[in-house]
């Protein structure tokens, strides 16, 4: 007799994702024992959330990304929140997840939206119009409407170190006829673009260079900044770690000798009476 427990239970969650039984573990298929020593880490990603196993080139180019953008420093915001919130007695798990929950629009979700922005111009370039005179067009618009151009710029590198090797590394895929190299014109013409709209170089920092290998590679750009976090995890895993081993209580974003700037109402008598 069939159990209606166990049936609505398996109508309630449904996955393609894994088959998982006593004495069996499968991704999309494969066994895990079979997997495990044969495929990388990256390609254990991309098996996950495309479905299939990637070319060794293709999950090489993924790993590229991945590495790239693991760390930014202790003052980028997120591995900031990591090493005090390691500093307050909550566990790593606690550490990682405060720092996680701070990558948004505007830190750390660049990525997301250069993907996002280069479909658009993709777009423009399939209804006719040139890669140059796509995003010409593109980026003219926005900046007239005062947006920033995400994915490009740096308030510390005149050169993004890690661009030019990205698109060097997109550029040997494409002479292995890995990826089409379409998004890596486009984020050169996006460059181009910025430079001559407004006067100075803006340069492509990672999270344009990483956009253009997740679009070159064939992931949607609603995975930008979930494929972002995977990277920068290992950096704050890292920083969270090394607060530990430093010690420290109650570590707040400067040193207390460094005070901060109080724009209030002088000080004042509180009324007699209340
Ligand atoms: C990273 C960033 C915050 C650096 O900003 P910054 O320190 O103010 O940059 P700069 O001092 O070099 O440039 C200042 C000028 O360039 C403009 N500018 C800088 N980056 C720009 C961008 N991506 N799009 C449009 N204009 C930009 C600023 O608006 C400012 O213009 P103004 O002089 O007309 O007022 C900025 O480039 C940015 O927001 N980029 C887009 C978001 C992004 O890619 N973030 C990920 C960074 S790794």
């Amino acid at each position: 007799m069939s159990d209606p427990t166990a049936e609505a239970m398996e109508r309630w969650w449904r996955t393609e994702l894994i088959d998982m039984k006593p004495g069996i573990i499968r991704f999309r298929g494969y066994a895990i024992e079979d997997l495990i020593g044969r495929i990388s880490f990256s390609a254990m990603i991309w098996l996950m959330l495309r479905g299939e196993l990637p070319s060794e080139g293709q999950a090489d180019l993924l790993g590229a990304a991945l590495v790239a953008a693991v760390d930014h420093g202790p003052q980028a915001p997120s591995i900031a929140i990591a090493r005090m919130a390691a500093t307050c007695g909550v566990g790593i798990n606690s550490a990682m997840a405060s720092a996680i929950n701070a990558l948004g629009d505007v830190h750390g979700g660049a990525g997301q939206q250069a993907m996002e922005l280069y479909d658009t111009i993709a777009a423009r370039i399939a209804d006719g119009a040139s890669v140059e005179g796509a995003a010409h067009a593109e980026i003219g618009e926005r900046l007239a409407a005062k947006r920033l151009i995400e994915g490009f710029g740096h308030r510390f590198h005149p050169t993004d170190p890690r661009a030019p090797r990205l698109l060097a590394l997109v550029e040997e895929a494409r002479v292995a006829g890995l990826v089409s190299g379409r998004y890596a014109e486009i984020g050169v013409a996006v460059e181009a673009a910025l430079e001559s709209l407004k006067g100075r170089r803006l340069p492509m920092n990672i999270d344009g260079a990483t956009a253009v290998i997740y679009s070159e590679l064939g992931f949607p750009s609603a995975l930008g900044r979930g494929l972002f976090i995977l990277s920068r995890s290992v950096g704050i895993l890292a920083h969270t770690w090394e607060q530990t081993q430093q010690g420290g209580r109650i570590k707040g974003p400067a040193p207390t000798s460094v005070g901060y700037g109080y724009d209030g109402v002088a000080p004042r008598p509180l009324e007699q009476g209340r």
